[in-house]
């Protein structure tokens, strides 16, 4: 079985990097949207309990596994929107990432192992009351060489409360979510299948704004 050795201080750089990036990032949003606490965001991620991941995908080459399945599949990542804050992914030139616009409208995104991707999570949706909107994507590999992607998951710690910020709350755009803990929408995104929307769990519905 071939094994993969990875320095685990060179792990731990890049991920210190990439939190980084998203924390500049959300920073930025945080600015974009008149937010007067700029690391509103960011500190979710920046805390030691956050409960962000690191993920490595390996999508293999079509042919290698015609070599032992003949029945010719789909290799992939099936659809669905990330549920944290932010992803920061990376990839080798294989293509295959698509994201969803709308009306059944899938999008290739070409890769750029120079570059680095953002994806809009569930829960930045539910803290911005939806000005941010997470993006639906999935993966079509079927290549003829092997795609390699790393995501860097930026997740708030399992007990911090997850609600739209009071200044993303205005009468005329009441909250769209009722609050949860990030452990609570976890649990709910387990307990449903990979495509189904989640953030439906927690949205409020019209009869209950109108009770409120
Ligand atoms: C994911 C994901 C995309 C990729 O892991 O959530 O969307 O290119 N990955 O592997
Ligand atoms: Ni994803």
């Amino acid at each position: 079985m071939p094994m993969i050795v990875l320095q685990n201080c060179v792990v731990n750089d890049y991920i210190q990097a990439v939190r980084q990036l998203a924390c500049e990032i959300l920073d930025l949003a945080a600015e974009g949207l008149w937010v007067s606490d700029k690391s509103a965001f960011s500190r979710l991620i920046r805390d030691v309990h956050s409960d962000s991941v690191l993920r490595l995908n390996h999508y293999p080459a079509f042919e290698d596994i015609m070599d032992w399945d003949p029945e010719p599949k789909t290799i992939g990542f099936g659809e669905h929107s990330d549920p944290q804050i932010l992803t920061i992914l990376r990839s080798n030139d294989v293509g295959g990432l698509q994201i969803y616009l709308r009306d059944g409208l899938w999008v290739s995104v070409p890769p750029d192992p120079t570059g680095f991707y953002v994806i809009v999570g569930d829960a930045f949706q539910v803290l911005t009351n939806g000005r941010f909107e997470s993006v639906r994507h999935r993966v079509l590999a079927n290549s003829e060489k092997p795609r390699m992607s790393t995501m860097y998951f930026g997740a708030p710690p399992l007990n911090a409360r997850i609600s739209p910020l009071p200044q993303m709350v205005l009468p005329q755009n009441p909250s769209l979510y009722k609050p949860f803990t990030w452990s609570e929408f976890k649990k709910a995104a387990y307990s449903l299948r990979l495509r189904d929307t989640r953030l439906d769990l927690f949205k409020i519905h019209a009869t209950e704004k109108f009770a409120s």
